[in-house]
């Protein structure tokens, strides 16, 4: 992603293991991409709201693909975050499938089980969701353009 920015181009990431951010960092300067790309630890719900709060954005693209459960609530910050335009992408929303099933209990599903309906349900978005299959899993992602 931050290849594809311009000279000017900023990408923010947030991270809440500070593990993987060290070595997300380490990459990203190994790749001379560092004076682009700036790596929050903690949790994502805190910094999307202190993100909001310092005008951070608009964002051109806004990729979620954190911990499920709050997926509805990240939708809700990404798009306070959006301008129309705005492409927002959420990771892993389909889960083998087991979306389909009203009775799963598995916070994951249920995380994405909410997302989706409330994708939907949004007006201030076109959007679909893409299935992928791969060796990994039978899953998919949401694709949203902000109106
Ligand atoms: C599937 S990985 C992301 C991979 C990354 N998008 C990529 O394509 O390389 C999910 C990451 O979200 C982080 N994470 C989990 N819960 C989080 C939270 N509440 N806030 C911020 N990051 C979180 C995990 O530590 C993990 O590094």
């Amino acid at each position: 992603m931050a290849e594809a920015l311009p000279e000017d181009g900023k990408l923010i990431t947030l991270e809440i293991d500070p593990h993987h951010a060290e070595v997300a960092g380490r990459n990203i300067d190994r790749a001379g991409l560092s004076s682009k790309v700036e790596i929050r630890v903690g949790k994502a719900i805190d910094w999307l709201a202190q993100l909001v709060d310092e005008k951070a954005g608009p964002f051109d693209m806004i990729f979620i693909d954190a911990d499920k459960p709050p997926y509805a609530e990240y939708f809700e910050w990404a798009l306070k975050l959006s301008r129309p335009g705005t492409l927002i992408i959420a990771d892993n929303v389909i889960r083998d499938g087991k979306v389909l099933n009203p009775n799963h209990d598995d916070p994951m599903v249920k995380g994405a089980q909410r997302f989706n309906k409330a994708l939907a349900a949004n007006k201030k978005v076109t959007a679909t969701i893409l299935q992928t299959v791969g060796v990994k899993e039978y899953d998919g992602m949401a694709i949203a353009i902000v109106n």
